[in-house]
């Protein structure tokens, strides 16, 4: 990965080259790699006319989105930060800093206008960049900040956009359109990224694929309101940009006080695996991370509802051990008055009407059955039918006397308020105390509307109740590092690298049926690789779309992220429960490559087919799904090929039989002789299987088959 810097002694930084490596630069050779200033030289010649500053200034000629907008009751609104210090890897730099794995740190002031400007650029190992910037107000008088965005110039020849959205059970829908002059704005003002978040933000050459053209991506990694954007100047600057939305008012800066921006990752790729893949290796090389190692999972939800029937849920057990589930996880219904979704929430205790004994025989029970036991929780939500919302009405948060329209009957508690947060801190910690709770599931059903704190005359306050939940979870985390917590709004609602620096698994969609599932667990893990992706099997008629589709697609599908249940296994068959342990055994024997291996996703399908896989890092073993989510246009449609294998070495391909064959399946004939696991496959070497291919197996609609490559 390459990365130019600009520090000017006038003016904020510029990102002014990222991409492939360049080779090293004299600081001649760098001044004319400037991408994101105007072709159109100034007068003098050797400077260019406007500058694109990580935090564009208006004043450098900047006429896009600024890079800081706010003032002082009107004035002071266009900076000109002037450079104090420049650090890269902690010795003073100036100039071009052609910057590998490390840290650049600028430090500025505008001393007219009173206030100071941190930027901080890095370039991770991952080869990810990320910068974001932090403004401080210097003098008496209160400074009302609007926005602070950071930005990263893309190339004229990036013509194409493509970023997501989505609704609920239909997370990560991706959208593209042409990347032509103007803005193309995405905002989320829920108080969390929500169901249609941007998520990613790609730039690239036209047609770009997984696999081919040069692609650029911005992710803005926080968990409130954001805004990210790409914006196209008439002269031939393009800028990818991101950060925190802020409402009106929300941060008035006191004299020496700051507001830091949230990091806006950047990532280049060769196609948008190249992308997806420094994400990966990113969030694989943090301190606090999950291994692939990833215990399977039963969540009760889909199997009984808020029906606490406490011998159900100890069959339901049972049946779980039995098929080999290690971690046992109960969902909504269990607390206060939560006899459904309209009241309770707010009353963190353990109901005695449905756990006369608390939860210990059911936590026992788990425990003795050799299982792990996890928790549903939504500590940052109130129902108005709850003890919480009767004593402390004020603590429902609200921008005007008359408190937001409820969704799913809920308010959300405003946890700015340190008395609130003390509440629900205070329960959560005394569950933890009390019951071995390994795994927190944390729900937040519904978005922040009118969010203002009560307390505060109804300011807004989306920033502040963002951050005192990371405090949350991180307190949470200090006191109990052996606990895991998932973060889950209604499904895929709040998927960020924000919140995955506090949490350890995201719950993708509330719809496991399998075709929607090919379909956002592919576009998920464009950011967050497979072992963070909760991946559950579900019942055969699917709950949210009423489709039914066979075991081994529902389970081939579900096996390409951390593996769950979410299915009522008393209802199961003996035929049902033996399948699905054969593929609950096939995955812990796999897991390691499953949820480590580097991620590919191929090009050469038709409409509705799939082929993707997961490879080792020294490439002699692969893990391939060949897949049709519908009935294809043609048969037998492009051949099977296969990327991201060692072209210096043969491979047998080998497809799986795991459970039952996929219904009516004729295998082609190089698939070879049969056995139990398995069919003999063939032996080819890996350009062959990249360049050429095999025969595609002929599949029905809403089937797949597994293969696994493994160097000879
Ligand atoms: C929404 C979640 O996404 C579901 O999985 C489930 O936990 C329900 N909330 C419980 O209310």
């Amino acid at each position: 990965m390459g990365l130019l810097v600009r520090i000017a002694p006038d003016g904020g930084p510029s990102i002014v080259y990222w991409g492939k490596s360049l080779g090293s630069l004299s600081e001649k050779a760098a001044r004319v790699l400037v991408l994101a200033d105007p072709f159109t030289p100034s007068p003098s010649g050797d400077e260019p006319r406007a500058r694109v500053a990580i935090v564009p200034e208006h004043h450098f000629g900047w006429t896009g989105q600024p890079g800081l907008t706010g003032s002082r009751d009107g004035r002071a609104w266009s900076p000109k930060f002037e450079c104090i210090s420049a650090f890269y890897n902690g010795e003073p730099t100036s100039g071009y800093v052609e910057a590998g794995a490390g840290t650049i740190v600028f430090e500025g002031a505008d001393v007219e206008i009173g206030l100071s400007l941190r930027v901080e650029v890095e370039l991770l190992d991952s080869g990810l960049i990320r910068a974001r910037s932090t403004v401080g107000n210097l003098d008496e008088e209160p400074y009302s900040l609007d926005g602070l965005f950071v930005t990263f110039p893309v190339p004229v020849e990036a013509l194409e956009l493509m970023d997501f959205t989505g609704r609920w059970g239909r997370e990560r829908s991706p959208q593209r359109a042409p990347f032509s002059i103007g803005t193309h704005s995405r905002d989320a003002r829920g108080g969390r990224p929500g169901h249609d978040s941007a998520f990613l933000l790609h730039a690239g050459t036209p047609d770009f694929g997984f696999g081919r053209g040069d692609v650029f991506a911005v992710h803005v990694a926080w968990s409130g309101n954001q805004r990210i954007y790409a914006e196209k100047m008439s002269w031939g600057a393009a800028v990818l940009g991101g950060g925190e939305l802020l409402l009106p008012g929300e941060i008035r800066l006191g004299k020496n006080e700051e507001y830091a921006s949230p990091w806006v990752y950047a990532s280049y790729g060769l196609g948008l695996d190249g992308v997806a893949q420094r994400f990966h290796k990113h969030q694989r090389s943090r301190e606090r991370r999950v291994n692939s190692n990833r215990p399977v999972t039963l969540n009760t939800w889909e199997a009984v509802y808020f029906d606490h029937n406490r011998e159900t849920l100890f069959s339901l057990a049972e049946k779980a051990a039995l098929v080999g589930v290690e971690r046992f996880v109960l969902d909504d219904g269990w607390f206060g008055g939560r006899r459904d979704a309209q009241a309770g929430l707010g009353d963190w205790t353990v109901s005695t009407e449905v756990w006369p004994e608390g939860l210990h025989p059911l936590v026992d029970q788990v425990k003795a059955l050799g299982m792990e036991f996890g928790l549903w929780v939504e500590p940052e939500m109130v129902n108005p039918d709850s003890d919480l919302a009767r004593e402390h009405p004020e603590w429902v948060m609200s921008a005007r006397t008359e408190w937001p329209s409820a969704a799913r009957w809920q308010q959300v508690l405003d946890l700015t308020i340190e008395g609130a947060y003390e509440h629900v801190r205070g329960q959560l910690f005394d569950l933890l105390d009390e019951y071995d709770i390994s795994y927190l599931k944390w729900d937040h059903n519904r978005e922040l509307l009118e969010a203002g704190s009560q307390l505060k005359l109804g300011s807004p306050a989306v920033h502040g109740q963002t951050l005192a939940f990371y405090r949350l979870l991180d307190e949470l985390r200090a006191k109990y590092p052996a606990l895991e917590i998932e973060t889950c709004a209604s499904g895929g609602g709040r998927v960020d690298l924000g919140v995955l620096e506090h949490t350890d698994r995201v719950w993708v969609s509330d719809n496991s049926d399998p075709v929607d599932r090919q379909h956002m667990l592919r576009w998920a893990g464009q950011l967050v690789p497979p072992e963070y992706l909760g991946s559950h099997i579900a019942a055969a008629r699917s709950h949210t779309t009423s489709r039914t589709h066979d075991l081994s697609f529902r389970a081939g599908t579900a096996i390409f992220g951390h593996l769950g249940v979410e299915w009522d296994l008393t209802q199961a068959t003996e035929s049902e429960l033996t399948d699905l342990s054969e593929w609950i055994r096939f995955f812990k024997a796999e897991r390691e490559l499953l949820l480590g291996g580097n991620v590919v996703r191929m090009d050469h399908v038709q409409e509705g087919q799939y082929v993707y896989g997961v490879i080792n890092n020294d490439a002699s073993r692969g893990i391939f799904a060949i897949v049709d989510t519908m009935s294809v246009e043609s048969k037998p449609g492009p051949r099977l090929r296969l990327r991201g294998l060692d072209p210096n070495r043969d491979y047998r391909i080998c497809p799986l039989r795991i459970g039952r064959a996929p219904e009516r399946f004729t295998p082609p004939s190089w698939f070879g002789e049969v056995s139990d696991t398995g069919w003999h496959g063939i032996v080819l070497p890996g350009p062959a299987i990249e360049n050429v291919g095999v025969e595609r197996p002929d599949l029905r609609p809403e089937q797949l088959i597994l293969l696994i490559a493994e160097a000879m």
